[in-house]
């Protein structure tokens, strides 16, 4: 955390990704990802549901355990799932208990700016430490009226006022998802902890994105923030094709791989 602070006063940005196992957890740290986050989004490209609302504690704690192992030395953040923290400071500070007692983690995660400033105060207070997310918060679609850049014209202010309510609950940093460029500077350079953009702009402290997304491993249309950095999906397709056709034809497996 302290790390982190100093890279912002440093100017340094740094990159955040999303892990969901061990195997992937630990190519990301070897690639020197300082972040890991085992996102609710897990719901999608884990469990394969349509939003994040429906998934559970008991679906994402045993995820982070395989990421916790798999990068011992990342900072590894976890969402809180929709349902697990809205009804109070309590219920919020016994699901985060449950994820760093249970899954290992190191810090959690939760959506919402002024209106969960009470839970982040008491998390926190409680020694866990706490990562906000603002402007679009997927578990929230229902009311936002589905995947929207948040925080144009008036609702630049609300925006401004839930930065800096979880900044002074005590988050150590926050998501800014789909918010203006510019709105999101402004808050950047407004804010003593560092901000972390998805769709957010360049000026953001640091980055996430899903690592399915990052990858091109990500099947159909992806948002417009999104970058392909590979085509890992296609490179295991071909893999997976190549292997069945070797099954099929006799050729695999070979005298080499046979005892
Ligand atoms: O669940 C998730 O993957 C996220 C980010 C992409 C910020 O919350
Ligand atoms: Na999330």
């Amino acid at each position: 955390m302290h790390h982190l602070q100093e890279m912002k006063s440093a100017g340094e940005k740094w990159a955040m990704l999303t892990a969901y196992d061990y195997s992937t957890a630990r190519l990301f740290e070897e690639a020197g990802i300082p972040v890991l986050l085992v996102g609710d989004s897990a719901a999608n490209v884990v469990y394969g549901y349509d939003t994040t609302v429906p998934i559970t504690a008991d679906e994402l704690i045993p995820l982070v355990r395989g990421v916790v192992r798999g990068a011992p030395h990342a900072l590894v953040v976890t969402d809180l799932p929709f349902g697990s923290y809205e009804s109070g400071p309590q219920q919020a500070l016994a699901t985060a208990t449950r994820f760093m007692k249970e899954g290992q983690a190191h810090a959690v995660k939760l959506e919402g700016g002024e209106r969960v400033a009470e839970q982040i105060a008491l998390i926190t207070s409680a020694g866990i430490p706490v990562m906000a997310h603002i402007g679009f918060t997927p578990q929230s679609v229902n009311t936002l009226g589905g995947f929207r850049v948040q925080g144009r014209g008036d609702a630049a202010e609300q925006l401004i006022a839930d930065a800096i309510a979880v900044q002074e609950a005590g988050a150590f940093s926050v998501v800014m998802e789909m918010v203006p460029a510019e709105l999101a500077g402004q808050v950047t350079r407004k804010l003593t902890i560092p901000t972390v953009g998805i769709g957010a702009g360049h000026d953001c402290d640091a980055q996430v994105l899903v690592w399915q997304d990052m990858a091109g491993y990500t099947s159909g249309k992806t948002a417009r923030f999104v970058k392909r950095f590979g085509a890992v999906g296609d490179e295991l397709r071909t893999a997976a094709a190549a292997y069945a056709a070797e099954v099929r034809q006799g050729v695999f497996p070979a005298p080499e791989h046979s005892f």
